[in-house]
Parts: structure tokens; C-alpha cells; sequence
């Protein structure tokens, strides 16, 4: 860590930059503050008075300052800067960001490190979070996305075991490789996000070297109605590169900051880092008959057969003015969608449509879409929602809050229904088990034999080793099974390695 860097400097910056003479200090309700570092007393040594207004205020600002913290991903940086639309994908989506080459709409972009807590090391071998918030001129459009092609589960149900599973045991406080062991081999589809996050891909250097994907599969429509399904992807601009495992030892004691400094220095130096932004297209016919589930996100598209399209890039160029305000009060959420595009069947994205605003109000409260960060600034919000704790805009005034009325209230838009789908579904309505019943095994097995080359094959075993080598016997037993299931070599390897962990640690 440098410590004459931009960031180290934000103090210095801002003396420098605010020339005018210190400003008088004043209470939240606005009155000036003439001593500030003595509380209201009965004689010089105390007691204290309860008319003290000053300290009481401060001290109850001071005791509400802390909002719970994001259940997941809550450790994270974000900056601000704008996507622009690079090539004319009009014939497969007629959402408006894309209405035009070099059109430019505004973003806030967060990255974040998936189950560590607010104050947890930036460079834990953890999957990285890579969240997208598009002020569109049709309202806000998020991707909640992260830094690997595939997710652990198709199942949105098992989301919060595999949370807790990742995060502390309950009774002793720690995280614990039993727990994340276990889960992980009881449910086999994890295994390709697994075999990536032990890649060298689980260790970025930082958050600007790393690729972002949306994961799941979306639906476009384009003007005449017409849809298809799509998958994002994001690729660095700045290159993919990853730390190995003494390097990130090394930053979690210098400089457990390590992403978010580089983010800030970065652009702080003007050096903005960029993303291109392309899409996989799948026909529906082609979903029809598709030889694996195309709604299944622990799956990826193979990119023979669905070639990346570009899109457009994305630029940041400004830091964040506020932490607090402008980055942990961002809320993303994959159910933010605008017309022309739509959900696709995927269970994981289904279930997550609920989740996002659901923890929101918990975190940030019921009016959580009026912190400007939030609001669809580009457009007028018009509804019937009115009222609720901390509302701060207008409220929407006069305007009538029932629909429908004959006094000038919001009506429907003509256009949001010439893009909405209308799609036929039957089935029978059941609780489908998805663990076994789909193929776990085939792309991780393209993974490790097409993917890997023989040294990103050495680091997977000892990366995984090393992590698994802490779990019970039988458990990492019942893991490498499953790696020979894999490939046999893969399995074999794991063997040996866990046998040479055993006989160091005796
Ligand atoms: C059923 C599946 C899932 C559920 C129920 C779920 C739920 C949640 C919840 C409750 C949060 C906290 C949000 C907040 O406090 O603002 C969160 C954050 C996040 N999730 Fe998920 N999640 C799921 C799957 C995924 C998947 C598949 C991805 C990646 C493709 C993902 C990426 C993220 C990211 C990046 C954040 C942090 C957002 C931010 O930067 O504020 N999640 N998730």
C-alpha cells in the first residue's frame, strides 16, 4: 500500500479543494454549536443534564448509524460512469438503451466479495459479486450479476443453506470447512461453480481484472414482438489477471482493502476501467431442443454454439462522493427489468425476483426506491403507491392514488404492452427435485479437460486441497468421488494431494 495514493489523500484533496474558511458546526436541526467538545454539567466534574440537546443528538445519530449489512456480498465497492451502445441490436431487443449506436445511459456498478462480512479481507478465495444499475430512460434496468459464467444451484430455495453453509457456524463462530464441505458434495450440481471457484479465477486482482456475467438467461423482445432467450457477459478491458494464494496471504494482513483501493486510485487517476458488454443468443426453437436445460444456471451456453454478440462497453469514471449514501444504500435487483426485456423460466432468477426487494425494505427501509442512488431519476415515477415511513419526494402531490379515475391520473403505457409477451405455459403444478435429475457432470468435465491446461489443473488440486484438507475425513471422501465422477484423473490427483496434506500435517 502506497501511502501518498489518491485515496490516502481524499483529506488533503478536500481541504484543498474547499477554499472557503471552516464552516460553523450546527445540530441536525440547525442551530450553531458554540462548544462541541463539552457536555451540559451540574459543576465541572458532573452530573450530566438531560436538556443537553447538543450531545443527546449527536449521541442519537451516533447509536442509529449502522443498517444491517447485505446478507450476502456484503463487503463491496462501486463507482459511477455510463454504458454506451456499441452495435445495433435492435432486431433482438427494442428496450431503449439500445435504440441507437453511441447512445449513453447512465450507471452504478458494485462489486463485492460474496459471503464475508463488511470488514472481511478483499482477497479470500470467495466468488465476487458484479452488479450493474442502468438509468434508462424507461425506468431502472439491473443485471445482479458476478465474476463466473455458472451458480452453484438451480433450485432458489436451497439459496440460504448454501449462504449459511459459506458463512459462520453457528455455535462457534467461525467458518468451517464441514459446512461448506458438506453442503457442497450433498448437492453435485455446485460442482462447476466449485471447480471455478478453486480455479485461478477465485482470486482476482481486484475487482478491474475480472470478467462479469449475468448468469442467468433473460428473454429479449424486439419492436415486432418477436423474442429470444439471451445470456450477458462482461469482459474486462483491463485483461483478466489473479493473485496466487501467497500474494492474497500477503494483502489480507498489508492491505485487507486491497479491491477497493485499486478501484478508487484507478479512477481517482483518470485510468477508467471498461468492460465490453456481448450477448448469447438462443432462438426459442433452438431452447426447444437444446441438449441440456437452457434455464439451468449452473450451466453455460458453449460459445461455438452461441456465439458472443457484442453490445456495448461500460465506463467508470467517478468515484462514489459518499460511501454510505451512494454505494451501501444502492439497491440491485434482478426483478428491476424495462420493456423488452423479460424473465426467462430459470427457477434461480425466478426466486430471486422476490428476494432483492423483499431484504431491501428490511435494510433500507419501505421507501427504499426514494434515496436518489435508487430512483429512476431519467423518468417521472407515477403510481398509486403513496405514503410510508421517510417518504421524501412529493408524494406525488394531488395526482389521484387509485386506478383507474377520470381525473388525469397515470395511465397505461401503449407501448410497455406492445412489448409484453403473452406466452403459453401448461405442467403439472409440483414440487420438481432438480439435484440428480439433470446432467451435473459434462461441462465440469469440459472444464477440467478443455478449459484447464496441465498447470491451471496443478493449482485446482492444490487450491482445493488445501481448503478441503480441513474437512472431515468422510467428507473428503465423498468429494473426491465425486472429482473422478468428473474425470478419473481428476479424482486420482485429489487423492494423492489430500494424501500428501495428511502425512505434512503429522
Ligand atoms: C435464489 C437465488 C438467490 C437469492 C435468493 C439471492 C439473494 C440475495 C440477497 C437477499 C442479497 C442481498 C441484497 C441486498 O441487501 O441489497 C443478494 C445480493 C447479491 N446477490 Fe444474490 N441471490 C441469489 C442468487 C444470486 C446469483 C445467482 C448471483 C449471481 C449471478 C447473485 C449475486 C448477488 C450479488 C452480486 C449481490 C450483491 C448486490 C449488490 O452489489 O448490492 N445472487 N442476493
Amino acid at each position: 500500500m502506497c501511502s501518498r495514493d489518491p485515496a490516502s489523500n481524499q483529506l488533503i484533496d478536500f481541504k484543498n479543494n474547499d477554499s472557503e474558511a471552516p464552516k460553523e458546526c450546527t445540530t441536525s436541526s440547525g442551530a450553531p454549536i458554540g462548544v462541541k467538545d463539552a457536555i451540559q454539567t451540574v459543576g465541572p466534574r458532573g452530573p450530566a443534564l438531560l436538556q443537553d440537546f447538543h450531545f443527546l443528538d449527536e449521541m442519537m445519530s451516533f447509536d442509529r448509524e449502522r443498517i444491517p449489512e447485505r446478507v450476502a456480498y456484503a463487503k463491496g465497492a462501486g463507482a459511477f460512469g455510463y454504458f454506451e451502445c456499441t452495435h445495433d441490436i435492435t432486431k433482438f431487443c427494442a428496450a431503449s438503451i439500445f435504440d441507437k449506436v453511441k447512445k449513453r445511459t447512465a450507471i452504478a456498478m458494485r462489486f463485492s466479495v460474496a459471503c464475508g462480512e463488511n470488514g472481511s479481507a478483499d482477497t479470500v478465495r470467495e466468488q465476487r459479486g458484479f452488479s450493474l444499475k442502468f438509468y434508462t430512460d424507461d425506468g431502472i434496468w439491473d443485471i445482479v450479476g458476478c465474476n463466473m459464467p455458472v451458480y452453484y444451484l438451480r433450485d432458489p430455495s436451497l439459496f440460504p443453506s448454501l449462504i449459511h453453509a459459506q458463512k459462520r457456524n453457528p455455535q462457534t463462530h467461525l467458518r468451517d470447512p464441514d459446512m461448506f464441505w458438506d453442503f457442497m458434495t450433498l448437492r453435485p450440481e455446485t460442482l462447476h461453480a466449485l471447480v471455478i471457484y478453486f480455479s485461478d479465477r477465485g482470486t482476482p486482482d481486484g475487482y478491474r481484472h475480472m470478467h462479469g456475467y449475468g448468469v442467468h438467461t433473460y428473454r429479449m423482445v424486439n419492436a415486432s414482438g418477436e423474442t429470444q432467450y439471451v445470456k450477458f457477459h462482461f469482459k474486462t478491458d483491463q485483461g483478466i489477471k489473479n493473485l496466487d494464494s501467497r500474494r492474497c496471504e500477503e494483502l489480507m494482513s498489508h492491505d485487507p482493502d486491497y479491491s477497493i483501493r485499486d478501484l478508487y486510485n484507478s479512477i481517482k487517476k483518470g485510468n477508467y476501467p471498461s468492460w465490453s458488454m456481448y450477448i448469447q443468443v438462443m432462438l426459442n426453437e433452438e431452447a426447444k431442443k437444446c441438449r441440456f436445460n437452457p434455464f439451468d444456471a449452473t450451466k453455460v451456453w458453449p460459445q461455438k454454439d452461441y456465439p458472443l454478440i457484442p453490445v456495448g462497453k461500460i465506463i467508470l469514471d467517478r468515484n462514489p462522493t459518499n460511501y454510505f449514501t451512494e454505494i451501501e444504500q444502492l439497491a440491485f435487483s434482478p426483478a428491476h427489468m424495462v420493456p423488452g426485456i423479460e424473465a426467462s423460466p430459470d427457477k434461480m432468477l425466478q426466486g430471486r425476483l422476490f428476494s432483492y426487494g423483499d431484504t431491501q425494505r428490511h435494510r433500507l427501509g419501505g421507501n427504499y426506491m426514494q434515496i436518489p442512488v435508487n430512483c429512476p431519476y431519467r423518468v417521472n415515477v407515477r403510481n398509486f403507491q403513496r405514503d410510508g415511513p421517510m417518504t421524501v419526494t412529493d408524494n406525488q402531490n394531488g395526482a389521484p392514488n387509485y386506478f383507474p379515475n377520470s381525473f388525469c391520473g397515470p395511465k397505461e403505457s401503449s407501448r410497455a404492452l406492445a412489448l409484453q409477451t403473452c406466452c403459453p405455459l401448461t405442467g403439472d403444478v409440483y414440487r420438481f427435485m432438480s439435484g440428480d435429475t439433470e446432467d451435473n457432470f459434462s461441462q465440469v468435465t469440459d472444464f477440467w479437460t478443455y478449459t484447464l491446461d496441465n498447470c491451471g489443473r496443478k493449482r485446482l488440486i492444490r487450491n482445493l486441497s488445501d481448503h478441503l484438507t480441513e474437512a472431515s475425513q468422510f467428507l473428503q471422501e465423498r468429494a473426491v468421488k465425486l472429482f473422478t465422477m468428473v474425470h478419473s484423473d481428476f479424482g486420482r490427483l485429489m487423492t494423492e494431494a489430500l494424501n500428501t496434506a495428511r502425512i505434512s500435517k503429522f
